[in-house]
């Protein structure tokens, strides 16, 4: 039976500095002049993916989609819970069942309330990936992460992390601090309203593994000139648990707080109470960081979401292949 990828405890170390290698490989294979993208292609053209998305998406469903579509696999599913038979009533579990019995490779799914990705993945006869259950975990946010991170500063360790936001409802906080507190020397400072904590479980973890953290109500130059990342996120209003009356802002004098190497990264979508000015984000969308204001070099959310394609690739090619080695095999041109 398949492991599915449910949280960021799926992965190991080695795991993950294996499929950052190998979507560096995918990356650069894909853009090369000697038909790299055709081989991509041709790889997996026999195989399906499946989504099945109960909650709105753009980034992991479409970034999964063309994962595929660049691998040459067919791609078939729906977004759109309310036309499923969820609305007669059919559990999770028994969708689960049903939809690996059309002979997907893979499902992607995303659903409303924490757990719910776990029980359709209970039967199922394929591989099931968590694209996000409620506000519990996003495991494979957390791989686009630390892939941008690994990439940026060509380690994990070692570094400051700040994590801003709705800490409490954030599953892409979840996942990013559940790995990053495996990761040597690692610190973390917290910017949350007093409502919007990290929850208590995970702070346990973090006492348990004896790693130093601050917590702060608001982001002032003292504190955010310690970190190496700033990792923000918007308010998750549309789940239980309390409203976030005023966002904490980053623009251009709090990025100019920050250490001149120092990042700003951000899951996305920058959410309706502007946690990150229009100023910050349109100069992100410039991908020339020449061309940027200085400060705005800092802002790396959007080749952060870049990223989603070639690590969500590398993840499929690992699930696809059965696991490391034949990857490894295919990176020597097998
Ligand atoms: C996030 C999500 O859905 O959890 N988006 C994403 O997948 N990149 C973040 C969010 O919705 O705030």
């Amino acid at each position: 039976m398949p492991r599915h990828i449910l949280k960021a405890d799926d992965f190991d170390q080695s795991l993950l500095e294996a499929l950052f290698k190998q979507a560096d490989w995918i990356r650069t294979a894909f853009h090369d002049n000697s038909g790299g993208r055709d081989y991509l292609r041709r790889k997996y053209a026999r195989k399906l993916l499946h989504y099945v998305f109960g909650e709105p998406s753009t980034r992991t469903r479409l970034s999964f989609c063309s994962a595929a579509l660049h691998f040459g696999m067919t791609v078939e599913g729906t977004d759109n819970i309310e036309f499923s038979s969820r609305k007669k009533g059919e559990s999770w579990e028994a969708m689960g069942r049903v939809l690996s019995g059309y002979q997907p490779d893979v499902i992607v799914s995303r659903m409303m309330k924490a757990g719910d990705v776990d029980k359709f993945a209970t039967y199922s006869r394929c591989w099931v990936v968590n694209g996000g259950d409620g506000d519990n975990e996003h495991p494979t946010q957390m791989l686009v992460d630390l892939y941008t991170i690994r990439r940026e500063f060509s380690r994990l360790n070692g570094l400051h992390i700040g994590v801003g936001g709705d800490l409490y409802r954030g599953r892409t906080v979840h996942s990013l601090v559940k790995k990053m507190m495996e990761v040597e020397g690692v610190t973390f400072s917290f910017f949350s309203p007093p409502n919007l904590r990290l929850p208590d479980p995970i702070k346990t973890m973090l006492n348990n593994k004896g790693i130093r953290y601050t917590e702060h109500t608001e982001i002032t130059p003292e504190a955010i000139s310690l970190v190496d990342v700033f990792y923000h996120t918007r308010a998750q209003d549309e789940r239980e648990g309390g409203n976030m009356a005023e966002p904490l802002v980053i623009g251009r004098e709090q990025l100019s707080w920050m250490k001149e190497e120092a990042i700003l990264m951000h899951p996305l979508p920058i959410g309706p109470g502007r946690e990150i000015t229009v100023e910050a984000e349109n100069q992100g969308c410039i991908t020339n960081l020449a061309e940027r204001d200085p400060v705005f070099r800092r802002v790396r959310c959007f080749e952060q979401s870049d990223n989603g394609l070639w690590v969500r690739m590398a993840l499929l090619q690992y699930l696809l292949d059965g696991g490391l080695q034949k990857m490894e095999a295919l990176e020597q041109g097998e």
